[in-house]
């Protein structure tokens, strides 16, 4: 079977509902849209987001689009594309006024302005939310949006397992419906890629479950370039033990990190910034404090520090951060009116992705990525906090629009790969799906987990990074000896599991290769054995290409400086 559609997106995150919206806005819902989804749709990890989306609002009050873009290329440690960073900051106010109008209920001031709250390595009060539960609003007010347009067709709870790509032009997906069984191929004239991360690759995350970076694996494997894999975000507040996220929110209305004596311990990491110094820099002080003795211990291994809200006090508590209080009385069993919360970092947001220029174009003809499946260098080696929610708003318009101006140009599809659409479903149901070794697919995925929070988390080192590469090769070779219990074609979650588990391990390996072979530290990439930044040698994007078979290439473009060159960054 197969169905045709002008516009394809894959992914019904922010950037993906952002893209539909956006593609069907811009051509008068003439174009036949097509949403494809892993999960129910409002299922999507962006329902996660939390504390805020970044834009410059109030001007009036002495913010500026420079100070903005400034705090961003600081903040990426000028990793960051100078002009996409411009870009972003010009056009991230525009989306926000945008779903104000669309009607995301934001917290207001008093006078009923949108508020803003302090947020990691901003120099402004920023972060525009909707108490803590900013993303979950977006989601829902896109969603609302999306209501109105009669073409745009739902897959939900459906697995992409390829994407085909012939002489450089889009040709489509195989996807498999994972609630009838059915297998089928959909064609499109532009595809826009808005998958998601890949951290579910760190067994201590703030990630979804269903995160594990397939969109981008698969881009990867079709053909695409990734770019900066090795740069991986650590959140600093991550709930101890389940990993999930704490707000920055809640440092950013005022919280303390404290260590076991009660010390402020960042007045010694960053004294002017405190706890809303960037990510980077506050989970490497958590870090330093437990390994020198001052965090408090467990014997899982999951050592932490604790985040003091008691001081602000239960209004606030209840009134700007309700669902940090819900979560750490269900997850930790304590009150944070109460009782300080354990944390610790958290794997939190690739920085890396597909490589898109500055429109989110990929260097294949028709497809476009947007969000955190992407890399257009906004970000580079540390992203801001609330920079993500808003890239996924520019970036989803942006490649929403396009992808529908470039349907519109085009006159008629590429012809249906037939053959590689039966070589697919014969890959997925009679090798895969019947794999009779003796490995346990979930064996596997926790022993990549284990290994990237050991070898690959927020200090790295070249001999611990060596032994990950050998593990990540290892588990490849372990994963072709895996046994698929269930033999169904639906709902069959040991299949989607294996499936899942290749796309980590080949996403692994990109990062892992990348770090080894970037011998600097720089934002989240902190090398004890080279624990300086290298302007001369590396101020460059990694690129990773896919070789069947072979370890991928690595290939280096400069980043883009165009306002502000490289200088010491102290906060
Ligand atoms: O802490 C948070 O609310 C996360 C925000 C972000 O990752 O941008």
């Amino acid at each position: 079977m197969e169905v045709v559609h002008d516009v394809v997106i894959l992914g019904s995150g922010l950037a993906g509902l952002r893209a539909a919206v956006e593609a069907a806005r811009v051509s008068s819902d003439e174009l036949d849209i097509a949403i494809v989804s892993r999960v129910q749709l409002m299922r999507s990890h962006s329902v996660c987001a939390e504390g805020g989306t970044a834009a410059v609002l109030h001007p009036e009050e002495g913010d500026s689009l420079e100070l903005h873009a400034w705090d961003t290329v600081r903040g990426s440690d000028f990793l960051a594309d100078q002009d996409v960073v411009k870009r972003f900051v010009e056009e991230s106010p525009k989306e926000l006024r945008q779903l104000d109008h669309w009607g995301v209920p934001w917290s207001r001031r008093p006078d009923g302005r949108m508020n803003q709250r302090p947020f990691g390595g901003h120099t402004f009060d920023r972060a525009t939310f909707a108490e803590d539960k900013t993303g979950f609003f977006e989601m829902h007010t896109l969603y609302d949006r999306l209501q109105r347009f009669a073409r745009i067709t739902r897959y939900d709870e459906c697995c992409v397992t390829s994407i085909l790509i012939d002489n450089g032009i889009f040709q489509g997906m195989t996807v498999w419906d994972l609630t009838s069984g059915e297998f089928f191929l959909i064609r499109g004239k532009a595809l826009v890629i808005a998958a998601g991360g890949a951290c579910r690759m760190f067994a201590f995350t703030t990630y979804s479950l269903t995160a594990t970076g397939d969109g981008m694996a698969m881009a990867y494997r079709a053909g695409l370039p990734l770019k900066d894999m090795e740069f991986v975000q650590f959140h600093p507040t991550g709930l101890v033990p389940s990993g999930i996220l704490i707000t920055e929110g809640a440092r950013g209305e005022g919280g303390y990190l404290i260590n076991n004596k009660g010390e402020r311990f960042m007045e010694k990491y960053a004294p002017s910034k405190m706890e809303t110094a960037p990510r980077d820099i506050v989970s490497r002080s958590e870090i330093t404090e437990i390994a020198e003795g001052r965090g408090f211990s467990r014997p899982d291994g999951l050592d932490y520090v604790q985040l003091d809200l008691r001081h602000l006090g239960a209004d606030t508590i209840n009134e700007r951060l309700p669902l940090i209080r819900e979560v750490a009385i269900k997850f930790a069993f304590i009150d944070p009116i109460e009782q300080p919360i354990p944390i610790r970092p958290a794997a939190h947001y690739c920085m890396g992705g597909i490589h898109t220029d500055i429109d989110g174009a990929t260097p294949v003809e028709g497809i476009s990525a947007a969000g955190e499946v992407a890399c257009v260098s906004l970000h580079g080696a540390n992203r801001l906090g609330a920079n993500s929610t808003a890239e996924c708003l520019v970036w989803g318009r942006i490649t929403g629009e396009k992808a529908a101006r470039y349907a519109m140009a085009q006159k008629s599809l590429a012809p249906a790969p037939q053959q590689k659409v039966q070589e697919e479903e014969r890959r997925l149901f009679e090798q895969l799906g019947h794999g009779n070794g003796s490995e346990d697919v979930f064996v596997i995925r926790t022993e990549l987990q284990r290994m990237m929070d050991k070898n690959m988390a927020v200090y790295r080192n070249g001999p611990d990074m060596e032994v990950a590469l050998e593990k990540v090769r290892e588990l490849r070779t372990r994963l072709e000896h895996v046994k698929v219990i269930d033999t169904s074609r639906i709902y069959n979650t040991n299949l989607v599991a294996l499936l899942e588990t290749i796309n980590l391990i080949d996403l692994a390996e990109t990062i892992v290769l990348g770090a080894i072979a970037r011998t600097e530290s720089r934002g989240a990439h902190s090398r004890t054995d080279f624990p300086n930044r290298d302007d001369v040698n590396w101020g460059n994007h990694t690129l990773a290409y896919y070789i069947p078979g072979q370890e991928p290439r690595l290939d280096y473009i400069p980043a883009k400086i165009t306002m502000w060159q490289p200088v010491e960054r102290k906060y």
